[in-house]
């Protein structure tokens, strides 16, 4: 209840700030893809002038979204914060048990449509991690780089282990007979899955501390160490 209320209240406040979240190369991953010509470090600027809120905001549901309806994460928020159940063989706090069946927990089912927007989102912020590596046009590794990469590999473990992406990569085939490639993405989708909720953990906290560590470089807080050819 603690870790991720902490992570929302962290999330909250990096997206209202609208500051901060570039430090050339990189990009905070809470403002990626940026979407508006205001954005200091444009992606895809589609939207114009007119919209002068946080770009976060047009992003941010995404990834929640597909967070917030993860089967892991509604385990883990199920007890933290509703008591149902508080824990294994202890009743639920409250006396009626309606399930997901009703609104809004009934929208917990459009997560595999979750699992569809992120993946998108997930190679823009491979694209950003790989041109993290670029200074100026030169090629060279700066500890922003190596924190970018390291982000996206543990979202790339958490996004493929997904319950909805195993069964996308071959889940709801009957046989996988003549489906040699099918059967391969499914049993790498499973193996990343048995560890599902790690995977979920080390990459809540690495987008936090990736965007924590952009935040302070833009601010001049601490200064990147670069190696750069
Ligand atoms: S089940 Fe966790 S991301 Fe899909």
């Amino acid at each position: 209840m603690l870790v991720l209320g902490l992570f929302g209240v962290y999330a909250f406040v990096v997206s209202i700030q609208n500051a901060n979240y570039y430090y050339d190369p990189y990009l905070s991953p809470f403002y990626s893809p940026c979407l508006t010509t205001g954005c200091v470090h444009p992606t895809f600027p589609i939207i114009g002038d007119w919209y002068n809120l946080s770009p976060a905001f047009l992003i941010v549901g995404s990834p929640l979204a597909f967070r917030v309806t993860c089967y892991y994460y509604r385990r883990s928020y199920y007890r933290a914060f509703f008591w149902s159940p508080p824990a294994c063989t202890v009743p639920d706090a409250r006396a009626k048990y309606s399930g997901e069946t009703r609104f809004p927990f009934n929208l917990q089912n459009l997560h595999r449509y979750a699992l569809y927007l992120a993946i998108p989102v997930l190679a823009i912020l491979w694209f950003d991690a790989i041109g993290a590596f670029s200074f100026d046009g030169r090629f060279g590794v700066g500890l922003g780089s190596l924190i970018m990469i390291a982000n996206v590999v543990l979202l790339s473990g958490y996004t493929f282990g997904c319950h909805a992406a195993r069964y996308l990569v071959g889940g709801y085939l009957d046989s996988f007979h003549g489906k040699s490639l099918r059967f391969r993405l499914w049993s790498w989708a499973n193996q990343l899955n048995a560890r599902h909720s790690r995977w979920a953990w080390f990459s809540l906290f690495s987008v936090m501390l990736t965007d924590l560590y952009i935040r302070l470089c833009a601010m001049g807080v601490i200064t990147d160490l670069r190696w750069v050819s």
